[in-house]
């Protein structure tokens, strides 16, 4: 079969890319591996957690979401080369051998690598965000035979505005300020104070390094919005960590998330995150092509909003609904209690109900963790979602208008061959089968559990559904006690 255009664009080419070991560089590596031709796809990756870098990308190869390639391309390991560096190091922590090999081979730079922690400390933030990609950056701009390098960035590094179109915005100080003042260990509140959390904000300044383009790289920037867990490639719902929509869905299916700020009425941009490395390879394609044909103008950082709310917009009420109609037909084996949830987009119903929802019912069952001799858990996993979906709140309680022109040129460029392998348009997108996808997905790929154990679990929740219904009862029965002692 004839490689699509986008795929051909890699032919004989040397691709690097950084953040291989987080959600979306899995996924990156995967698909490119699978769906391009290269001569070889560098990783870079650091030590971490007693495993070298090597050790790191073995473990990760044969994770279940390289098993479709393991079929389609047997040989794929023998494409890879492994880096070991470190963003936060000068020149990445690269042996020299390292070094010379990327700058004499490397032809295209997806850089995926950050740290996405909301409450990151400025300090590391900035570390990786923003001087591990100046690293990066000085690098390739050594690299001999660069063609095109992509930053990935997020659509709501401009979150203070309400609207976000695809060009840079002023930040009221620079990155290089920046590091002045943490330097000078000064305050640094101020300055960040409009942005809800260090990671946007470190993504913002970054953006504006990029902007003046110092370097004279042939550079995109690609803002996804919410990545949420694969539409079909290489398995539809495969998702590997808590963040985002799953760090919701999770506790809410297995019954423990009884309230949550969100405000159902407003917009959800979540976007497959298989669909959106179709779009950064295309993103990829459109930056050679731009600054191999282009004029001064076309050779000027370009960037593409990556999002779903322009074409097929959802709201959170529409996503909870999906979850709950999708919680009926496969519930958990694991869940603790019956799918319940109260969402409130205030901040102090949410508290009080937390006391009520979360708090006394973990206290109750410490209590019996404890009699039974057991460590008690139970307000320490509430903490922990607590403050997982506290640092979620300024996404599910405002919306943006995004503008996407960038992308959605760039869709209209490929042909029909290219978008069946590149697919990446929310036209006509389907949200009840992917909000499907992504329950089945944090069934398997989060709680580990298979559809065999389906009529069990629906048993379980036939009693624990009576069980929900019972202490209802029995809370409105003390209730209208306690009042009528009081009354009379
Ligand atoms: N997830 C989302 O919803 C979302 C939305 C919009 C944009 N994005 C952007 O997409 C990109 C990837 O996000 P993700 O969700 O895949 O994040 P992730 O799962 O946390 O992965 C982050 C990756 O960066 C690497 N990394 C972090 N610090 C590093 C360092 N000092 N040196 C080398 N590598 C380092 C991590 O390596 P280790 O494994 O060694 O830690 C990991 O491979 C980020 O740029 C993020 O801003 C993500």
């Amino acid at each position: 079969m004839e490689e699509s255009i986008p795929a051909e664009s890699f032919r004989n080419g040397t691709i690097f890319v950084t953040g291989s070991t987080g959600f979306l560089g899995k996924i990156l590596t995967e698909k490119l591996l699978r769906s391009c031709s290269m001569k070889k796809i560098a990783l870079l990756v650091r030590s971490k957690k007693r495993l070298n870098s090597s050790q790191r990308v073995a473990d990760i190869c044969n994770q279940s979401m390289f098993d479709r390639l393991r079929i389609e391309k047997p040989d794929f390991m023998t494409k890879i080369k492994i880096i070991d560096g470190d963003l936060e190091q000068p020149s990445l922590g690269l042996s020299p051998r390292d070094h010379d090999w990327l700058i004499e081979n490397v032809n295209f730079v997806f850089h995926c690598a950050a740290t996405i922690k909301f409450n990151e400390t400025l300090p590391i933030a900035l570390s990786i965000n923003i001087q591990g990609t100046e690293n990066l950056l000085e690098l390739a701009t050594k690299m001999n035979n660069l063609k095109g390098f992509v930053h990935v960035s997020t659509a709501y590094s401009h979150c203070p505005r309400s609207e976000i179109n695809e060009q840079f915005y002023p930040v009221s100080i620079s990155a290089k300020e920046l590091k002045k003042l943490i330097k000078r260990d000064e305050n640094t509140h101020n300055v960040s104070v409009d942005w809800p959390n260090t990671y946007t904000f470190t993504k913002a300044l970054i953006e504006n390094v990029i902007s003046t383009n110092e370097n004279k790289l042939p550079i995109s920037i690609f803002r996804p919005s919410i990545i949420g867990c694969t539409k079909s490639e290489p398995e539809p719902g495969w998702v590997d960590n808590m963040n985002g929509v799953s760090g919701i869905i999770s506790p809410l299916i297995v019954g423990i998330l009884r309230t949550v700020q969100l405000s159902t009425d407003k917009i959800s941009d979540i976007v497959p995150v298989d669909y959106t490395v179709n779009a950064l390879i295309s993103v990829m394609w459109d930056t050679v092509n731009r600054h191999r044909d282009g004029n001064k103008k076309n050779k000027e950082p370009k960037i593409y909003n990556y999002v779903s709310s322009v074409e097929s917009s959802v709201h959170w009420e529409k996503i909870i609904q999906y979850t709950f109609e999708t919680y009926h037909q496969v519930p958990p084996l694991e869940s603790m209690w019956y799918i319940f949830c109260i969402f409130s987009a205030n901040r102090w119903v949410v508290n009080i109900l937390r006391f009520f929802l979360h708090r006394i019912p973990g206290a109750l069952v410490d209590l019996s963790f404890i009699i039974r001799g057991e460590n008690p858990k139970m307000l320490k996993i509430y903490k922990k979602i607590e403050n997982m979906t506290d640092l979620l709140k300024d996404f599910t309680t405002c919306e943006w208008k995004f503008d996407n022109s960038n992308t959605r040129e760039l869709w209209s460029s490929l042909s029909q061959e290219d978008r069946k392998t590149f697919w990446f348009s929310f036209e006509e997108f389907d949200w009840k089968s992917y909000i499907q996808c992504t329950v089945y997905g944090i069934r398997k790929h989060i709680l580990h559990e298979d559809l065999s154990n389906t009529t069990r679990a629906l048993s379980k929740n036939r009693k624990l559904f009576w069980l929900h219904l019972l202490c209802i009862f029995l809370i409105i029965y003390i209730v209208f006690q306690v009042y009528w002692m009081f009354m009379t």
